[in-house]
């Protein structure tokens, strides 16, 4: 049988890489709230996410309560990547699931499904990637301030405890947080309802609370499983200027979007463009306690931002013109591989951590074809010209050790809902049926090119 893709002959070529090491590491990452469902099953408390579907502040009304019903199908899920070769699977455990109140009693029912979805990838022969926070706060303790009162960092310390005790055996391979720096900007920062100055110092003590609630977890991760290699996970990517006069602008929004959580991490410092406004917000022996050694840096890298100044906006800053002849996928993002290039020498230069890419991939509108088919040759474009301008990377000298595809279904995707597609796996919603999409082919041959040049 051909394989869904049609011919197998006329699949776009794949990228070069000769210039990554021979142990590199091929995957796909995943969160929980955006595939799980299942929200009210189980025990499973709250999260901001399923308060704000149920508030209608989803494109089109969408909710998490179904998703891509992994907590059922997550077998299903598994043997996709077995299909596809992968040798590592990033998913998020979704606090709320194992901690109802987020803090507390714990849910039997909810932490016996990660035992689950573990011991199938196990036995797959696919290595877990457990990310500790992918965004989904517990209803409960949001509700006593989240991430803007310190007592969020020994909320976050227990529950990484609770992890850490019960899945420790098995998983190796642990990230605090993804992204904190997104949800701090847009959940905090642009998104909270106070539009005024104590909005903004909102934001700024989530930023630190979050910091430490990192180094705390990796304190525990360490205790309780310590043979554990771990990381954080950051949204890293250029932050350009619309025009010259906006560079002061561009230096701003890059010390909040890509600076505010490695640099205090691994350096021991916050940008010097932040530190009046985080200081106030620090007790003594703060910045010890926010780095702690780590083994990784997590790179989620997507394409580069253009800003422009504007007095009237909360930051100072906001999104700018972007050069006419920037190439745009399907959603309006940026594509400019060279910048992801670029990104890759400028995280090893500044942080010295081999580096491991736990998210790229492009979001579209993919539809079945009259054939039952998805051709989505504009995602394997994509992909094959980022995974190049990795190689360019690596063999100018960057330690880069693994890539993961964001994502291995088309899921939840925060605001949009299910209006936009990032899986290289079509989900049919109405029947949940999985569809892997050319890109999953054309993915799955260049882990098998991969993997068989290997002495
Ligand atoms: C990243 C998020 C991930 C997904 C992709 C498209 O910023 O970490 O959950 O939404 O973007």
């Amino acid at each position: 049988m051909l394989p869904a893709d049609g011919n197998p002959a006329t699949r776009p070529a794949l990228p070069p890489i000769a210039g990554l090491r021979r142990d590199f590491i091929w995957g796909v990452s995943t969160s929980s709230f955006q595939i799980e469902g299942a929200t009210r099953e189980d025990g499973r408390g709250a999260s901001v996410w399923d308060t704000l579907g149920q508030k209608g502040l989803i494109a089109n009304h969408d909710t998490g309560d179904v998703a891509c019903d992994h907590y059922h199908r997550y077998r299903e899920d598994v043997a996709l990547m077995r299909q596809l070769g992968i040798q590592a699977y990033r998913f998020s455990v979704a606090w709320p699931r194992v901690l109802p109140q987020g803090r507390g009693a714990p849910n039997g029912p909810g932490l016996a499904f990660y035992d689950r979805l573990i011991d199938a990838l196990l036995a797959a022969g696919i290595e877990p990637w457990l990310c500790l926070y992918h965004w989904d706060m517990p209803q409960a303790i949001d509700d006593l301030g989240g991430w803007t009162t310190r007592d969020s960092v020994a909320w976050f310390a227990d529950y990484a405890a609770l992890v850490a005790s019960r899945y420790g055996d098995r998983v190796k391979r642990f990230a605090t947080f993804n992204e904190p720096s997104i949800f701090t900007l847009f959940g905090q920062g642009f998104g909270d309802a106070k539009q005024d100055a104590s909005g903004l110092d909102d934001m700024h003590r989530a930023i630190h609370h979050v910091n430490l609630a990192h180094g705390a977890a990796v304190d525990v991760l360490r205790a309780r499983a310590p043979d554990s290699s771990i990381g954080c996970v950051h949204n890293f990517q250029p932050c350009r200027p619309s025009t010259p006069a906006d560079a002061p602008a561009a230096a701003l929004c890059d010390a909040y979007w890509n600076r505010a959580y490695p640099d205090p991490q691994s350096r021991g410092f916050y940008p010097p463009l932040l530190r009046e406004r985080i200081e106030p917000h620090m007790q003594p022996g703060d910045l010890a306690r926010i780095r702690r050694p780590l083994d990784w840096f997590g790179l989620n890298h997507y394409g580069p931002t253009y800003i422009k100044a504007d007095a009237g906006a909360r930051f100072g800053f906001g999104f700018g013109d972007r050069p006419a002849d920037l190439a745009l996928t399907p959603i309006g993002w940026a594509m400019d591989p060279k910048a992801f290039r670029d990104t890759l020498l400028t995280v090893d230069r500044d942080y010295g951590l081999p580096i491991y890419v736990t998210e790229n991939g492009m979001g579209g509108h993919d539809q079945l074809d009259a054939a039952g088919t998805v051709i989505d040759n504009e995602r394997i474009d994509y992909l094959r010209a980022y995974i190049g301008a990795m190689n360019d990377a690596a063999a100018a000298g960057a330690d880069i050790r693994g890539y993961f595809v964001w994502s291995l279904l088309d899921n939840f995707e925060w605001e949009s809902g299910y209006s936009v597609r990032f899986g290289i796996t079509y989900v049919d919603y109405p029947t949940q049926r999985r569809i892997p999409k050319a890109s999953f082919h054309w993915y799955r041959d260049l882990i098998k090119a991969a993997r068989a040049a290997r002495p």
